[in-house]
């Protein structure tokens, strides 16, 4: 089954530029590593927002690179204004930017889409100085298929379309592969955690059925059809309380790696 978003399409452009940094992703870079005054390369940066956390986050420069021009688009429009981000177009396996430019590469939400880790850190290591640091962040199969509740909203894809965990397990990448991957990509001193992080809060679940239909920043929910989106919507309605505040948590594992 394909997952059919298409990140060049006009359409999707706006996919990844709504969502809110929150405080436990903030409080997670800072334990890995000190942004203050560091150069930065976002690769796959999508809308930019985790762009500008990290210049929220005291970083001196960040350079946003995406392969979607629509993505470049939007991310450059939404961080008007803001001197030290500049946003390019290019592949992760080949970004362009010049060696040795960076002293954090940050990967989140990108791997995922890729068939060769290999190749993608090896051109993060290419863009890192020497004790730079890699960091990536996806979600695992484990991460993925921990069981719905109010809290792990996703959990209740699976419950409601099976079909769907089959395709993330295809496509999500196992913490050892990714920790072999940054091993044989010439980086050291490797440390994977877990962090559960604050997706989004809604007033009530009105907020989560129209998020959900949108399918905003959640490709998997491509791989459904408008009625089947509306089923899945009706499923999470059943199993959360009525009017009350829904907060939607996602575990997300994040592999960190020092370029020797
Ligand atoms: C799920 S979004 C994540 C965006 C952003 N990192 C975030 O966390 O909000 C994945 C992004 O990776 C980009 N992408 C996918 N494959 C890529 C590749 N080979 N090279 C560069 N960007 C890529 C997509 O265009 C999209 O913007």
């Amino acid at each position: 089954m394909a997952l059919s978003i298409d990140f060049h399409a006009a359409a999707n452009r706006y996919s990844y530029a709504g969502r809110e940094v929150q405080p436990d992703w903030a409080a997670l870079m800072r334990s890995l590593v000190d942004p203050a005054a560091k150069r930065v390369a976002d690769i796959g940066c999508g809308g930019g927002i985790y762009s500008a956390a990290w210049t929220d986050l005291g970083a001196a420069q960040v350079t946003g690179v995406d392969f979607s021009a629509e993505m470049v688009r939007t991310a450059t429009e939404k961080n008007h204004g803001r001197a030290n981000i500049v946003f390019r177009q290019g592949d992760a396996l080949a970004t362009g930017l010049p060696s040795e430019s960076a002293d954090i590469v940050f990967e989140r939400a990108l791997i995922h889409h890729l068939t060769d880790y290999d190749a993608c850190f090896r051109e993060a290591g290419r863009l890192l100085v020497r004790g730079g640091q890699a960091i990536v962040q996806d979600r695992t199969p484990e991460d993925v298929a921990l069981p719905g509740s109010p809290e792990h909203i996703r959990g209740y894809f699976f419950e409601c379309f099976p079909r769907l965990l089959e395709a993330e397990r295809a496509r999500r990448p196992a913490s050892q592969a990714v920790e072999h991957a940054l091993g044989r990509s010439g980086f050291g001193a490797l440390r994977t955690v877990t962090i559960w992080e604050t997706r989004k809060r809604h007033d009530d679940f009105r907020g989560l059925g129209a998020d959900l239909r949108g399918r905003v920043g959640r490709s998997i929910l491509h791989a459904l059809t408008d009625a089947e989106l509306n089923q899945l919507v009706e499923f999470i309605g059943q199993r959360l309380p009525a009017n009350a505040p829904v907060v939607e948590r996602d575990r997300w594992t994040v592999w960190s790696g020092t370029k020797t």
